[in-house]
């Protein structure tokens, strides 16, 4: 019966996107936690810690309340204002509530942020390496991708010049911009990001900023395309500073041109996001002293990786600016990252992603190493890493 149901109904065409590794590295460590070894996870982008403590006593106060019907599709109104208070704590600005959308993480972000910008068969810049979801979401909804390599010379960021080349081969209509970034841990300048935003909208090309890492910036302080362009979408989510993942709760801050636009379509693809998730997430916003402490944390992992990794072999890595990641360059010892990773866990106990994963073209290179974890996980990677590569 099963097997007759396959046949009648065959995966679209659109729907045949490329699976994340990093799934894959999970399902093999798991099979070898299964056999009693002891491995260190620095494979999944997340944060070890739960939610503030603010957010959980919301969340149980909101359950014994109840009920928890449908909100607003565009989310409770203390929310949206909590968020936009945050722009003036955070960068001086004074955003309008009404430009705010609370939506299913991030990831609801983007899907809504690409339909309301973007018609099928345009053209939108991405970065590579990066976060593999930008492309894959925008080939499930018929718009082209478009890659944009970078390298040391660009810092690892999208510049105007390599924009406006790409523009000129054939129009762009969108470029997405995400500083700290994923999987490179590296941030964009004012500067840069400045430049970059005048050029593409100069150009008529909308610019969407995934802004999820920020709060979690050691090098410098990260820059909100918000300061700089009303036109720009910004993408921000509760599931990395806020250690919130599971909640499933982001936002959006729109033009106001597309507002109506994205609340019809949050309307019909979600109604509205989930309830409690509002509640505890605007709860998050008091627990500031504790997530500052997971900060220092991720810090503190940040300097022993810096130290050790160098001496334990790793020598070669993008700017550590922030996010939770390091981006190792593994080509000294192997062609081929996914092996290197696969031989890592399996030998040394470690878990990474590789590069595979965030760039088709030089990720095989690379390994994305997250910081998110225990202080003696970090010392233990440094450890087994280097003990391995000495073999
Ligand atoms: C760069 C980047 N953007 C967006 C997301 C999506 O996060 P969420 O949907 O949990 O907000 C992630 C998750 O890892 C990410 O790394």
């Amino acid at each position: 019966m099963l097997e007759k149901a396959k046949s009648l109904l065959q995966p679209s065409a659109r729907s045949g996107v490329p699976p994340f590794m990093v799934m894959d590295v999970m399902v093999a460590a798991a099979r070898l936690e299964a056999q009693g070894r002891r491995i260190v996870h620095m494979e999944v982008g997340q944060p070890a810690a739960g939610a503030p403590a603010t957010a959980i006593a919301a969340a149980r106060a909101a359950l014994s309340a109840g009920p928890h019907g449908y909100t607003e599709t565009l989310g409770i109104a203390s929310l949206r204002r909590r968020i936009a208070r945050a722009y003036g704590e955070w960068h001086g600005l004074d955003i309008e509530p009404e430009r705010v959308v609370v939506t299913t993480g991030s990831s609801a972000g983007f899907t809504l942020a690409f339909l309301a910008a973007f018609e099928a068969g345009d053209r939108v810049a991405v970065a590579v390496p990066g976060y593999p979801p930008y492309r894959h979401i925008l080939t499930a909804l018929g718009c082209e991708p478009v890659l944009i390599e970078t390298n040391q010379q660009t810092r690892w960021s999208i510049t105007s010049e390599s924009l406006l080349a790409r523009h000129r081969e054939r129009p762009l209509k969108g470029v997405i911009v995400g500083s700290p970034a994923n999987p490179t841990g590296t941030m964009m300048t004012t500067a840069a990001l400045a430049d970059l935003i005048r050029c593409a909208e100069d150009a008529g090309i909308a610019v969407i900023s995934d802004e999820i890492y920020h709060g979690l910036d050691y090098a410098f302080a990260a820059e909100s395309a918000a300061r700089l362009s009303s036109d720009a979408i910004i993408v921000n989510s509760f599931s990395k500073y806020f250690c919130m993942t599971g909640w499933r709760i982001g936002w959006l801050v729109v033009p106001p041109s597309l507002l109506r636009a994205i609340e019809r379509l949050q309307q019909n693809l979600a109604i509205s996001v989930p309830t409690l998730s509002q509640i505890a997430a605007e709860a998050a916003f008091d627990g500031r002293a504790e997530l500052e402490r997971v900060k220092h944390g991720y810090e503190e992992n940040r300097r022993i990786l810096l130290d050790g990794l160098p001496r334990a072999g790793l020598d070669t890595f993008l700017p550590v600016d922030g996010a939770f990641y390091l981006y190792a360059d593994i080509s000294r010892f192997s062609a081929d990252s996914f092996d290197f990773a696969t031989r890592m866990l399996d030998q040394a106990g470690v878990a990474a992603t590789p590069g595979v994963d965030f760039d088709p073209l030089q990720g095989r290179k690379f390994l994305r190493l997250c910081y998110a974890g225990a202080r003696d996980d970090m010392h233990q990677a440094v450890e087994r890493i280097g003990n391995w590569l000495a073999k």
